[in-house]
């Protein structure tokens, strides 16, 4: 593929606005900018005082388990590093059994519980998967949780700028769709004739499931620079809803959750753990042609080295497998300094409400006790 790095990415398409806003303090450079940015965006439009949101933020500070999660047998996939390794940990240390899963198995260092090879982007990886699970020597003969977490960032502006990338950008685009939405379904499919009566299926999402995007906060931190990926989790949150309701209606017992975290604190935008849209470095991840996409890339693994711990998404897992009846969706974040900034909850939340005043259905939502 020859590419010519002069034209491929021309900065006069980016708009004025945005311009101004990603000059704004060097794009989402500093995670400081996390709570600059939406204080001048929204006070520019600002939202009616009655439109405010109150995500339920897990893990809870004061929590009661109802049901005992000692002795199950539980399926993460993506436990190799970062929420899905967090998420195994907490639950041995509650006394679970935990397989988990990376696409190199053989690769990983010092996995706290067994790991098989899965690839969800791959049906040939996921019928071998299946297949290993079954023949493990920890196998009980059914899972009693399967928690959906593998995923990968994605990084690139949302048309191919170059025409000789057409083919490129496509095939990095289907790769996201199948890594953050299709390969769970698939995966799903494949081990739901293996779920005990009454299991769980949960789902990590992301705060992204529930943004769309366009707005002049989502543009200050890139947001059209990660498309596929808000795509993907939206996505994947409407299926694991759907699931849901599924399950109740036809009585299966299945209980079907999702996560959706605020910022933590992974490698998930590091090195090449990110899809990328544009030709990048082997190594550094960064793009070779786009300037602007590396000041997003930046400003995004600046405001996840200053997330949360992966642990509050870990702690948030288990609380919901020890309940009767799991929260259907829970964010994982807090309204509660430092965490609220750490989380980048009060920016990601700005962003949230301007993209409500510009939606064909806007909300207004008075606050708890106090609806109408
Ligand atoms: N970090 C955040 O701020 C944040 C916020 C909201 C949601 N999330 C979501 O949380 C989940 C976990 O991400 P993380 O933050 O913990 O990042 P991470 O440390 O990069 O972990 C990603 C995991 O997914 C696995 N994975 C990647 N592609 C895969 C594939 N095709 N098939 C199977 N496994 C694959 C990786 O395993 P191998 O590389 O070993 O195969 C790794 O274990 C993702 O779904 C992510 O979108 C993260």
């Amino acid at each position: 593929m020859s590419i010519n790095k002069d034209n491929i990415f021309d900065d006069t398409r980016v708009n004025s606005s945005r311009r101004r806003l990603l000059a704004a303090g060097g794009v989402i450079a500093a995670a400081s900018l996390a709570s600059a940015i939406p204080v001048q965006a929204a006070k520019k439009n600002p939202p009616p005082m009655e439109t405010q949101m109150f995500p339920k933020f897990y893990p809870l500070a004061d929590f009661q388990p109802e049901v005992s999660v000692a002795g199950k047998f539980i399926v993460i996939t993506g436990a190799s590093r970062g929420i899905g390794r967090a998420t195994g940990e907490a639950l041995l240390a509650a006394g679970a059994s935990v397989i988990g899963t990376s696409r190199d198995a053989g690769a990983v260092v010092g996995s706290p519980f067994p790991l098989l090879d899965l690839d969800i982007t791959s049906p040939a990886s996921i019928a071998a998967f299946v297949a290993a699970l079954q023949a493990h020597g920890n196998y009980p003969g059914s899972i009693d949780a399967l928690i959906n977490n593998a995923g990968r960032f994605v990084f690139g502006t949302p048309t191919p700028i170059d025409p000789t990338l057409v083919d490129y950008f496509n095939s990095q685009v289907d790769l996201a769709m199948d890594t953050l939405y299709g390969g769970h379904v698939r995966v799903t499919n494949a081990l739901l004739g293996s779920m005990s009566a009454g299991g769980s299926i949960m789902f990590t999402t992301s705060v992204a499931a529930y943004g769309v995007g366009g707005t002049e906060i989502g543009e200050a931190l890139g947001q059209s620079f990660l498309s596929p990926y808000y795509s993907g989790k939206r996505a994947l949150l409407a299926y694991a809803n759907n699931l849901r309701g599924f399950m109740r209606t036809a009585n299966t017992g299945i209980r079907v959750a999702t996560v959706n975290p605020f910022a933590i604190n992974t490698p998930l935008a590091e090195g090449t753990n990110p899809i990328a849209l544009e030709p990048v470095d082997p190594v550094t991840g960064n793009s070779l042609i786009n300037p602007t996409l590396n000041l997003v890339l930046d400003g995004t693994r600046a405001l996840l080295a200053n997330g949360l711990p992966a642990s509050d998404v870990a702690d948030t897992y288990v609380q919901l497998l020890q309940m009767n009846e799991p929260t259907p969706n829970v964010a994982v974040g807090s309204d509660q300094e430092p965490k609220a900034t750490q989380g980048a909850n009060e920016l990601l939340l700005a962003g949230a409400l301007e993209e409500n005043q510009e939606s064909a259905a806007t909300l207004g939502c008075a606050p708890p006790g106090k609806s109408k």
